[in-house]
């Protein structure tokens, strides 16, 4: 724990660009201790796209922001071979994903061949072109954004894809007292009056140590098995409701079980712990498994949606 202090500076870093929304600002911070990519969702204009910009200045690390739009092509993204007339030869030219962190904003504008050559860079940890296989950074990192109301022109993430994801953060929108905040630190903005002394960003190197302390987190063996039984619960809907048997396509998968423990493990970090509660758990679950429960179309039709499966396994299932 003995980076916890410094690599909390990040937070205070955001929190000079972003007002409110602390429950993304700690979402934020725990996909970087996994080492997990995070999809935003979100109205326009709530921040999505300000605050991955600020987690970026935060660390000092290489950083890409790629609008993804109807005619992105695969080659855009992992770059390609480029023929040299000086030497009559092909030479990679790496594309935007080989750097530390990457915003891929609007993911859902980008057909399906570019959607994948993303989510298989973000599962594979490497890029391959022309038969060559080449690893991305260890700092590699995707935060995705998408808006939950474009429909026509997108294309919605396969949900076998979604998996790769950690977490899948919905935002909302300010209170009113952050959004008169908001106006005000605009205002400020606009007439330069904010003096903000310049942070020094992250080195790489202490958010590296801050994911070593983070997997050193105590979690017992009790907690394993809640985190295995929440899981499960998903799977076996029929079990806690007799009217959802037909809802369900899928319900979540061991990847999931496995982020929910590093996800609850970052989070008791940032909140100063070397051990995680059970709270940790039901606090980070919805966002761990929002994305990863496959619906019939059945449960649409009833108004049943992820989010409120989730809650009624949360409520039944024993907290030890
Ligand atoms: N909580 C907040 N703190 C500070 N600024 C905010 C906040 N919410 C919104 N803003 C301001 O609102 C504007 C819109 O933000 P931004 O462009 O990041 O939104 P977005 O979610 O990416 O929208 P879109 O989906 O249209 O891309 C920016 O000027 C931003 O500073
Ligand atoms: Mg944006």
């Amino acid at each position: 724990m003995q980076t916890q202090q410094t690599f909390l500076q990040l937070r205070s870093h955001l929190e000079k660009t972003i007002v409110g929304q602390s429950h993304l600002l700690d979402r934020l911070l725990i996909g970087v201790l996994s080492g997990g990519h995070v999809l935003l969702e979100g109205l326009p204009g709530l921040a999505k796209t300000t605050a991955v910009t600020a987690l970026a200045s935060g660390i000092h690390a290489s950083f890409q922001r790629i609008q993804f739009t109807p005619d992105l092509m695969p080659g855009d993204l992992t770059g390609s071979d480029i023929f040299d007339p000086k030497d009559s030869a092909f030479h990679f030219v790496a594309g935007p994903l080989f750097h530390e962190l990457v915003l891929a904003d609007e993911i859902n504008r980008a057909p399906p061949k570019v959607q994948s050559a993303l989510l298989e860079a973000m599962q594979e940890h490497q890029v391959t072109v022309g038969g060559v296989t080449r690893p991305l950074p260890d700092l590699f990192m995707v935060l995705a954004t998408q808006n939950p109301l474009e429909q026509s022109g997108t294309y919605p993430l396969p949900e076998a894809q979604l998996d790769r994801f950690l977490l899948h953060v919905v935002l909302d929108y300010p209170t009113p007292e952050d959004e008169l905040l908001i106006l005000k630190r605009d205002r400020q903005h606009h007439f330069g009056t904010d003096h903000d002394e310049v942070d020094t960003p992250l080195k790489p190197e202490t958010v590296l140590t801050a994911r070593r302390e983070v997997a050193e987190i105590h979690v017992e063996e009790v907690l394993e098995k809640y985190i295995v039984q929440l899981i499960g619960a998903t799977r076996h809907l029929s079990d806690i409701d007799e009217q959802w048997a037909d809802y369900l396509r899928a319900g979540a998968s061991p990847r999931a079980s496995i982020a929910l423990l590093r996800a609850s493990s970052a989070l008791a970090y940032i909140r100063g712990r070397d051990y995680v509660i059970p709270e940790d758990i039901v606090e980070i679950a919805p966002d761990v498994l929002r994305h990863r429960i496959s619906l019939a179309h059945g449960a649409r039709v009833a108004g049943i949606t992820a989010d409120s499966i989730i809650a009624r396994i949360i409520a039944e299932v024993p907290v030890p």
